[in-house]
């Protein structure tokens, strides 16, 4: 989503690799090789263009001219040092791998084990996942999105969204809509469930959603009192603490997180998470994490950051430098639920196998079948991400008939890498 590919034919035509100039022994490690890259490719892109981000194209530009390597090998190594570039430059003095923070955080009477949380995604972050994430360390799981009016009108689907387990707890629960009445209606059944947060969706900018005045559509000007009216009727609708979830503002013209915070936390939140991006952005260009650090000056309740967090590391670099006291990580964790470990992802199959394996197991354990087959392929194909010959393992897993035969293709796999 955040990277453009560069298509193969694309590889084909840059520049041929110069001839035995590889740096690079046969002898060192993926990690020691990536280093070398990351390191060159900082040389050459500072030198270059005073210090703006490596794309993966430069990066991949600079392993041909460096490594000799093959464009598709260096594509991959490219990307991988892409990511590896992006956590050193949050954070340049701090080494890559940083150690685990033991801080507790509360929301209301729930205390949560450490401040790093994951975030909803509505058609990813299924019950299977989200475990795998806590398995991971991540302290905090959100259900996807659910509309109150779903919850109401006694939706199947619906309902099955609030599937969880004893192991998953705490969590909490995502509702969205844009009458108080029926949120307030809505929190009340919710309160009924296993459930220890419920959590107000105030950021979606989605068209269907925003259309309906629900989602980020309630920070425009205009809509305000109908968000505090809303944040309110949830309070008093249950006995969970309530926490709610917004960006910067509708617009860069109008940038009101902080005072949207100070009223959230006046109507009775527990907490509140800033995705620190705008509606007219969507999930273009950057989180700015000094609109993170103005909401947390502007309430005393915790504030969880959120927006481009892609490692450990960078998710502690955005707590020292907004002073917020959890972080929320969404698209990083997709096909990476190491990112909850401050070693991060493994660097081969054999590595990421166990966690792939007891994905699998979940999934086969509380996915109804209508979903299993779409699910697995889609979670476990981004699990294989960044690794050599990870598009030939997809086709294979995308082929496959069963569970068991996916389970086989990536063991036979992982014994092969
Ligand atoms: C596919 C997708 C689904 C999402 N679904 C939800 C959702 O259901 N509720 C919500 O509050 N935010 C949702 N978000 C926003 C994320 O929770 C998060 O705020 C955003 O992606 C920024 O964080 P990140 O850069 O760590 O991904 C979604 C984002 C994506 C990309």
């Amino acid at each position: 989503m955040r990277d453009k590919e560069i298509p193969p034919h694309q590889e084909q035509q840059q520049e041929e690799p110069a001839k035995n100039s590889s740096c690079f022994k046969k002898t060192e490690s993926h990690g020691q090789v990536m280093d070398k890259v990351a390191a060159r490719i900082q040389k050459k892109h500072t030198a270059e263009r005073h210090g703006r981000q490596p794309g993966r194209k430069t990066a991949a530009l600079a392993l041909l001219h460096v490594a000799g390597q093959s464009a598709p090998r260096a594509f991959l190594w490219a990307k991988r040092a892409d990511r590896l570039q992006c956590c050193r430059t949050a954070i340049p003095s701090a080494p890559l791998l940083a150690t685990r923070l033991n801080k507790m955080i509360t929301i209301g009477p729930i205390v949560l084990s450490n401040p790093f949380l994951l975030a909803p995604l509505a058609g990813y972050t299924d019950l299977p996942f989200r475990l795998v994430c806590r398995e991971q360390g991540a302290a905090l799981t959100v259900s996807e999105m659910i509309s109150c009016h779903g919850l109401l009108y006694g939706q199947k689907q619906t309902f099955a969204m609030l599937k969880t387990v004893p192991e998953e707890r705490p969590w909490s629960v995502q509702l969205f809509g844009s009458e108080p009445e029926s949120m307030g209606r809505a929190a009340a059944l919710v309160s009924a469930m296993p459930v220890d947060i419920l959590d107000i969706n105030m950021g979606c900018p989605v068209p269907k959603v925003v259309k309906k005045g629900s989602g980020s559509a309630l920070m425009k000007a205009a809509n305000l009192q109908q968000a505090e009216a809303i944040i309110r009727a949830v309070v008093n609708n249950t006995d969970r603490p309530v926490t709610v979830k917004f960006r910067s503002g509708w617009n860069d013209a109008s940038i009101c997180a902080p005072d949207f915070a100070r009223m959230c936390e006046s109507a009775g939140a527990a907490a509140v998470t800033i995705h620190a991006r705008t509606w007219a952005q969507q999930f273009g260009g950057k989180a700015d994490r000094r609109v993170i650090a103005a909401v947390k000056q502007a309430v005393s309740i915790p504030v969880i950051g959120n927006g481009d967090i892609l490692c450990y590391a960078d998710g502690l670099a955005m707590m020292k430098e907004t002073g917020c006291d959890a972080v929320m990580i969404g698209r990083a964790a997709l096909g990476n639920p190491w990112v909850f470990q401050p070693s991060g992802i493994p660097e081969t199959l054999a590595g990421r196998l166990p966690v792939i394996l007891r994905y699998l197991e979940l999934a086969d354990q509380h996915l109804d079948t209508e979903r299993l087959h779409f699910r697995i392929k889609n979670h476990a194909s981004r699990f294989l991400s960044g690794l050599p010959g990870a598009a030939a393992i997809r086709q294979e897993i995308i082929g496959s008939d069963s569970l068991a035969e996916i389970e086989k293709v990536l063991k036979k796999k992982a014994m092969l890498a």
